[in-house]
């Protein structure tokens, strides 16, 4: 794992934004996992920002995005598929047809899923996977106890996940009890997972994740298993990791070549 601790989340989002235009630059026709929640904002109005002032091209990209509510259409206001438009693809130039987002309001949830899989694996797998973390550490909506082999598929939401939603949909009443998102083991199959994670309610489950020991009760520990996954944080997210001056130290020290 690559830790890089920045200030604040202002500074971890331009880090974020550095590492998929460069990904982006390199290889224009990139596959990218986008992912939603507070904490990819500030990523994505950098990545408006640079497709509008530094020509960054994501006409080609193809995206896959990790999970949506089952039973929200696309467009209800606290859909992830609202979201992702309001906040970047009505801003870039991403064409339709290579944008997937899990169909919350399929009738046949297992065939929607294989195909999803199917899709990622047809469009030569995801290059980068961008994560938040829940409190619980979840990755997309993967509960704790979630496997590390499983794929895309409909899962049942905690309490505390639909308390953490209840603001989007006007009360945890109304915040639905299924979705659908990626499995685990569709994460760590990604070539890179870039997790973003600000502000001290992550610390204990950033702490867990980088130093903690593997299970399946901290799903976020998988990036373990994971040969290129890179945590972005902020100082408050950081704050209860033993060995936070080690990995500034590295971070600090790394060969021109290799810093993003
Ligand atoms: P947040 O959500 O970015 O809104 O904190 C992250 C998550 O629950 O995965």
């Amino acid at each position: 794992m690559e830790i890089i601790i920045q200030p604040d989340s202002q500074q971890g989002s331009q880090v974020a934004a550095r590492i998929v235009a460069r990904l982006v630059r390199e290889k224009p026709h990139a596959v990218i996992g986008f992912a939603t929640g507070n904490t990819p904002l500030r990523l994505y109005k950098n990545l408006v920002r640079m497709h509008r002032e530094e020509a960054l091209d994501f006409s080609h990209v193809t995206t896959f995005n990790l999970d949506e509510y089952v039973g929200v259409p696309a467009a209800h206001p606290s859909s992830f598929h609202s979201y992702m438009w309001a906040h970047l693809f009505s801003q870039l130039d991403i064409p339709n047809g290579q944008i997937h987002i899990p169909d919350g309001m399929t009738a046949d949830i297992p065939a929607t899923c294989r195909k999803y899989e199917e899709a990622i694996k047809s469009a030569g797998g995801i290059d980068v996977q961008i994560l938040g973390i829940g409190t619980n550490g979840h990755l997309g909506f993967n509960e704790p106890t979630s496997s590390f082999a499983s794929r895309t598929r409909i899962k049942t939401l905690t309490e505390q996940t639909r308390l953490d939603a209840a603001a989007a949909f006007g009360g945890q009443e109304n915040v639905p009890s299924q979705v659908i998102t990626m499995g685990l083991g569709t994460i760590l199959d990604s070539r890179m997972c870039l997790l973003l994670a600000f502000g001290k309610k992550k610390a204990r489950a950033i702490a867990l994740t980088v130093e903690g020991s593997l299970t399946a009760s901290v799903p976020s520990t998988v990036l373990q298993l994971h040969p290129r996954a890179v945590l972005v944080l902020d100082k408050d997210a950081a704050s209860d990791l033993k060995m936070a001056d080690y990995y500034t130290w590295v971070y600090d020290h790394k060969p021109d070549w290799q810093k993003s």
